[in-house]
């Protein structure tokens, strides 16, 4: 049987050291090659299915990921559960670098990607409910592992979704801040509402590699320490998905 639960790694996350790698399968969908061979294996006593979201060698900018064709190879797998990792950058005060933040909102100023399954049929006209766009079961379980690892985490968060490549402007990060923001990433939309279509409970662990443009003044974004960020704080995601996996996770 496969395994019902996902993890899609994010920046800094292509690869998870400790995952027994059983197979990699490379699954056809109607929309085209998802991002990279999805991995079967065994973390800690569980298996589970992976997939780099930029690919394995991180080579998919944000807006040229095939979000459809991700979801649909994991769903048409037998998933049932994606937990998704993301970097991103802090607005909020609470959301200081190296934070993780499970976000329970989120707000779209994405464009021009593919975003929905729900093309139009013959007199079928689909919507879904978005009102909560993350799985409260899957955000529990975050919670409970990061309080278990006394990990710095922030419960709640806006998580604003924007077409990158490039970072903001200072000005786009005060609106996204008035828009009630409070983290900024590139790659939560349309992801979370293409698993909302096919059914499948979603959330997000964030982590935030730096403090959004213009948060800290006139200090500009330095890549360079937001790369060292990732690396840093990608190990207490590790620690957190290990424990969820261990003990968190009752499917
Ligand atoms: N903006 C958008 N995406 C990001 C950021 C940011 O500041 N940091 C990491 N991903």
């Amino acid at each position: 049987m496969n395994a019902p639960l996902a993890i899609i790694g994010g920046t800094g996350l292509t690869s998870i050291p400790g995952l027994a790698i059983e197979r990699r399968e490379m699954v056809k969908t109607p929309y085209g090659p998802p991002s990279g061979p999805l991995s079967h294996g065994e973390l800690n006593g569980r298996k589970i299915v992976f997939l780099a979201r930029h690919g394995h060698r991180h080579s998919i900018p944000p807006h040229k990921i095939n979000y459809r064709a991700n979801i649909w190879a994991l769903k048409s797998l037998g998933v049932t559960h994606i937990i998704a990792v993301a970097a991103v950058g802090g607005i909020d005060d609470a959301c200081s670098p190296l934070a993780i933040v499970i976000p329970d909102q989120i707000i779209d100023y994405t464009y021009s990607r593919e975003h929905t399954f729900f093309e139009g049929r013959p007199g079928k006209v689909e919507h879904i409910d978005f009102t909560y766009p993350y799985s409260s079961f899957l955000r529990e379980c975050l919670m409970t592992s990061a309080e278990k690892m006394a990990l710095k985490f922030v419960s709640t968060g806006t998580y604003g979704v924007v077409q990158g490549p490039r970072l903001e402007t200072a000005a786009e990060v005060q609106r996204m801040k008035r828009d009630g923001c409070t983290v900024v990433g590139m790659t939560g939309m349309p992801e979370a509402a293409l698993a909302r279509e096919v059914g499948l409970e979603y959330a997000c662990c964030a982590l935030v590699v730096n403090w959004a443009a213009g948060i800290m003044g006139e200090t500009e974004i330095n890549l360079s320490d937001l790369e060292d960020a990732v690396n840093t704080g990608i190990k207490n995601v590790r620690v957190l998905l290990a424990q969820l996996l261990a003990h968190a996770y009752p499917i």
